[in-house]
């Protein structure tokens, strides 16, 4: 989950790199370090710690040059620290080397390299690489032949970009596997390297991706791109339509707190131009699906991780609902190894917000590998994920940049009621009546979303969640009850809650809570409940009661309106009527509220939460 960035061009690469890097900084973070072509000679410097140490030794030893490399690391081999941080250099000082992935065949090549006299500084499996590239460089290849003989000899998944000074026109990069992307940003008279969109976009919104196995040879001039036989590719551009604003935080305090407000937008571009009433039907060009295509489906099962994985779950009943084809969910971790049973009739559908999840991705390799058709719910334009799908659904939400993933999360559930329709249109299972139901409910959605956000103080309402969170932030335990279409949005706003604040919180199927979670139940347990009016109301009802009559506070999620339910809880956060089906949409936007105060409260990283990173690219 390391963040690259590359720059070649006229101006100065150090304050374009480290910017760059600031951009990349929620991907993974303990060390970071810039390398710069100065004088013909390599100038680095490299810091463990966050991202301003490095800037604070830029500051008092600057580097100057109009070619660089930056790398923001998240260790995977070898301690954060200065001497394990990228870039890495070879032994003659002529070579750097950063890296996303892990060399998986590293101490063989170590033991190769040592035997041919190569000197190693560091405990990385990453500086194996600029030695190969050394060997090869010193054998006379040329830079990128020197890149492409080294590629050949590494095992694992890479994201890597080199420079020397023995070419100092040129930055080589290449991409290997599912180790995080490779972008190329387009300037003008000048060019860009970066493992992720934000880190260049308020450069260029011209760029291209590498897909796996290729390389790229960059110039101030532009870019040339090889397979890694060497024969040269033809690759087209992306335009990418996020403004270099919607990067960053603007006037709120944590890129999360933005993304949250960001949702009632967000959700309006996912559906725009996809909803057409007047016809009474759904338009989803890029899933390449026609009506007989979607007839012959007999299975659907929806692999993702983490918040993704739930979406996934609300996803079937969105489904099962409104195309009446049956649906399975499955942690993309756990898919690739249980031998799934899929074939051409089954349609593998996975939810990623960056389409670069490693676990994800195997999960759509071993999908393809048994023949079934591939589709994505992907956030990041052109990731992998989109790349190697038969068919993608865009979630247009939008850069997310917040480790804690929030409006991927209500964007991805959109278009799994939007996957629903289209197929439930397709297979004849819909009436004409029921689609236009179905439509004026899903086009209100963006407008209830703002209703629910304006409770909050941020947004001028009346601090609901401010007055929440100061009564339990010093919490230790929570419970997360839900019950059907509402039992994920239990597991995501438990998640929510403690991959912020790091406070333990556990989703739970409310009708289990007799099978055990009940001997939790005392008054230093606090419970949120999602108790909004839908067909089993009056079961979550009678668990609320049953938490109640042990000493537990119960914060409880309901339809506006409802007041019997504040004669039982504690507190009550109301969201407004939708449809069943659309109820997960509006109660999900509470917790990740009541999540981000209390991490607020707690003082905690929110948008770089210990441990985290946004896109985990490595198992
Ligand atoms: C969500 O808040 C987490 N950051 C994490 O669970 C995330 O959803 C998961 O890693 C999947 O990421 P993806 O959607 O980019 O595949």
């Amino acid at each position: 989950m390391c963040g690259i960035v590359g720059y070649v061009g006229s101006r100065e690469a150090t304050p374009i790199v480290y910017e760059g890097l600031r951009r990349l900084e929620y991907r993974g973070y303990d060390s970071a370090g810039i390398a710069v072509i100065q004088d013909g000679q390599i100038a680095i410097r490299r810091q463990a710690g966050k991202l301003d140490c490095l800037g604070e030794l830029l500051a008092s030893q600057p580097i100057k040059g109009s070619i660089g490399l930056g790398h923001t690391r998240w260790a995977t081999h070898g301690r954060p620290c200065e001497t394990n941080a990228h870039p890495h250099v070879d032994c003659t000082g002529q070579v750097v080397v950063i890296q996303n992935g892990i060399v998986e065949n590293y101490r063989a090549l170590r033991h190769e390299l040592r035997a041919e006299g190569h000197a190693f500084k560091s405990e990385t499996d990453t500086e194996v690489i600029v030695h190969l590239v050394e060997r090869y460089l010193v054998q006379g290849l040329s830079l990128e032949e020197s890149v492409r003989q080294a590629l050949h000899r590494i095992e694992g998944a890479h994201a890597i970009a080199v420079l020397s000074t023995r070419e100092p026109d040129k930055l080589v990069t290449a991409r290997l596997g599912n180790a995080g992307g490779v972008t190329i940003g387009i300037g003008q008279g000048e060019m860009f390297v970066a493992s992720d969109i934000p880190a260049i976009l308020e450069h260029t919104q011209e760029v291209i991706h590498l897909d796996n196995q290729e390389m790229a040879v960059v110039t101030a001039e532009g870019a040339r791109f090889l397979d890694l036989d060497g024969r040269v590719l033809e690759k087209s551009p992306h335009t990418i339509p996020w403004d270099p604003i919607s990067a960053v935080k603007g006037e709120f305090r944590h890129f999360m707190q933005k993304e949250i407000y960001e949702q009632p937008e967000a959700l309006a571009h996912t559906l725009g131009g996809r909803v057409d009433l007047k016809r009474g039907r759904v338009w989803l060009e890029e899933l390449n699906l026609s009506a007989q295509d979607a007839r012959n489906i007999d299975k659907i099962i929806i692999v993702a991780c983490g918040t993704s994985a739930y979406a996934g779950q609300v996803g079937k009943f969105l489904i099962e609902a409104m195309a009446r084809i049956p649906v399975e969910v499955d942690y993309g971790s756990e898919f690739r190894y249980r031998d799934p049973l899929v074939d051409e009739r089954t349609a593998v559908l996975a939810i990623t917000q960056s389409g670069e999840t490693v676990d994800t991705l195997a999960a759509m390799e071993e999908a393809r590998a048994k023949g079934a058709r591939l589709w994505s719910i992907v956030n990041v334009i052109g990731s992998q994920a989109a790349r190697i799908s038969d068919g993608v659904i865009y979630m247009h939400a939008g850069p997310e940049i917040g480790v804690a993933s929030t409006k991927a999360f209500t964007t991805s559930l959109a278009d799994l009621y939007l996957l629903g329709l289209y197929l439930g249109q397709a297979r004849g299972s819909l009436s004409a009546e029921r689609v236009e139901t179905l439509l004026d409910d899903v086009l209100a959605l963006p407008k209830l979303a703002g209703e629910v956000l304006d409770q909050d103080a941020t947004n001028g309402g009346a601090g609901a969640y401010e007055e929440l969170a100061g009564m339990y932030f010093k919490r230790e335990n929570f419970l997360y009850l839900g019950r059907g279409i509402n039992y994920p949005i239990a597991l995501e706003g438990a998640l929510k809650l403690k991959e912020i604040s790091y406070i333990h919180a556990e989703g739970y199927p409310a009708g289990e809570m007799k099978h055990g979670p009940i001997a939790l139940i005392d008054e230093r347990m606090p419970t949120v409940a999602i108790a909004v009016r839908d067909g089993v109301y009056e079961k979550m009802i009678s668990q609320v009661e049953q938490v109640k009559a042990r000493d537990g506070a119960v914060i409880a999620v309901a339809t506006q309106g409802d007041r019997f339910i504040s004669t039982k809880a504690d507190h009550v956060i109301y969201v407004p009527k939708t449809s069943p089906l659309l109820t997960p949409l509006l109660t999900v936007l509470p917790l990740q509220l009541f999540a981000y105060h209390v991490a607020v409260r707690r003082g905690a990283d929110v948008d770089q939460p210990r441990n985290l990173a946004k896109s985990v690219t490595v198992e």
